[in-house]
């Protein structure tokens, strides 16, 4: 590790540690001096991916593995996570990985990284910045895509439908990417069917208690409840809090009722998919650690990582379903 004795902190928990254990690198073991010293700064804790998602770095990013990890959690705010960064700057840390909030508001600080030669990586959602040198590599999922596979599944589900197919729409944290994304597909979508009509557009945050609260005082006004046909939720959490308020205000869920589309497909969501209360579940896949790594290590040997990395997903209904699948899967 190369600038890992210039972190004040850390040399003082060190020297700390090797005073009260009189410390030495045990043999074949990694001494401090070799770890790479990552920065990491994650948007929260707001969602079960986010949390699978955080596990999947913690897991890679260890000291056995020959990294020294430095997470922090900006508690969903753009502006804990610029101040991370610059404290990772500081630092001098090896490299930083940035999960973005949103997309922009990025430029500054990532041109300051650049200008302190260290290589930033952006995982999961994207930044909107002029100069794409300001980052080295994206790894995550491609939200568009995500969109299209809902949206396809939409079109099958209601092809030749002639009533209208009315549509509830709960977004996640606006300029993220993952909204941004899914919501460009559904758009598109609505204006190319004339008959597909967008009842409400809410912001739920990419969180089961907003969404709960927007979707019961938006379902407590609107007359005719039993004539929605979809709720398009931007992820895992936003379905749970609908379908809670959905449930509360007499509406029935599944191929008789309200279609509860989702992104995410964590354990919990496809169990609800399994029961038919949520009809279907696009994977969005948190397990991006290993791909990181692969960048570092790329980068450690000198060469350049591609520059976005987007990962396979598929979906699921209940049809595709088994308690054995979700037992199987890792979040
Ligand atoms: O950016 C990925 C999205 O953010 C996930 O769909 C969501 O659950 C998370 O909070």
């Amino acid at each position: 590790m190369r600038r890992f004795f210039s972190i004040a902190l850390l040399t003082l928990g060190l020297a700390l540690s090797c005073a009260c254990g009189g410390g030495r690198t045990p043999p074949g073991e990694p001494s401090n001096e070799d770890l790479i010293v990552v920065g990491m700064c994650q948007v929260g804790a707001e969602s079960d991916w986010r949390v699978a998602n955080s596990e999947s770095m913690k897991a890679v990013f260890t000291e056995e593995n020959g990294y020294r990890l430095l997470f922090d959690v900006a508690r969903q705010k753009q502006e804990n996570q610029i101040s991370a960064v610059r404290k990772f700057i500081q630092q001098q840390v090896d490299y930083i990985v940035l999960m973005p909030i949103s997309e922009s508001g990025w430029d500054s600080v990532l041109q300051e990284a650049k200008e302190a030669g260290i290589p930033v990586i952006l995982v999961d959602r994207m930044v909107n910045v002029e100069d794409e040198s300001l980052y080295a590599a994206h790894v995550g999922s491609d939200f568009r895509a995500e969109g299209g596979l809902a949206v396809a599944w939409m079109e099958e589900t209601f092809q030749g439908a002639e009533d209208p197919v009315r549509v509830i729409h709960v977004q996640g944290t606006p300029g993220s990417t993952a909204q941004l994304g899914r919501t460009a597909a559904l758009e598109e979508a609505v204006e190319a069917h004339g008959n597909w009509e967008l009842l409400a557009q809410l912001d739920g945050d990419f969180t089961q208690a907003k969404t709960y609260e927007v979707m019961t005082e938006y379902l407590s006004s609107l007359p005719g409840k039993g004539d929605v046909d979809v709720v398009y939720c931007e992820n895992d959490n936003i379905a749970f809090g609908a379908l809670q308020a959905l449930e509360e205000q007499g509406c029935v869920c599944g191929e008789q009722g309200v279609r509860i589309i989702t992104f995410d497909a964590t354990r919990g969501a496809l169990t609800e998919c399994l029961r038919g209360k949520i009809a279907l579940a696009v994977e969005c896949n948190p397990l991006l650690g290993p791909l990181v790594e692969e960048a570092i290590q790329t980068m450690e040997a000198g060469g350049t990582p591609e520059k976005h990395r987007y990962v396979e997903e598929q979906i699921f209904t209940s049809e595709s379903l088994t308690e054995a699948l979700i037992e199987s899967r890792e979040y």
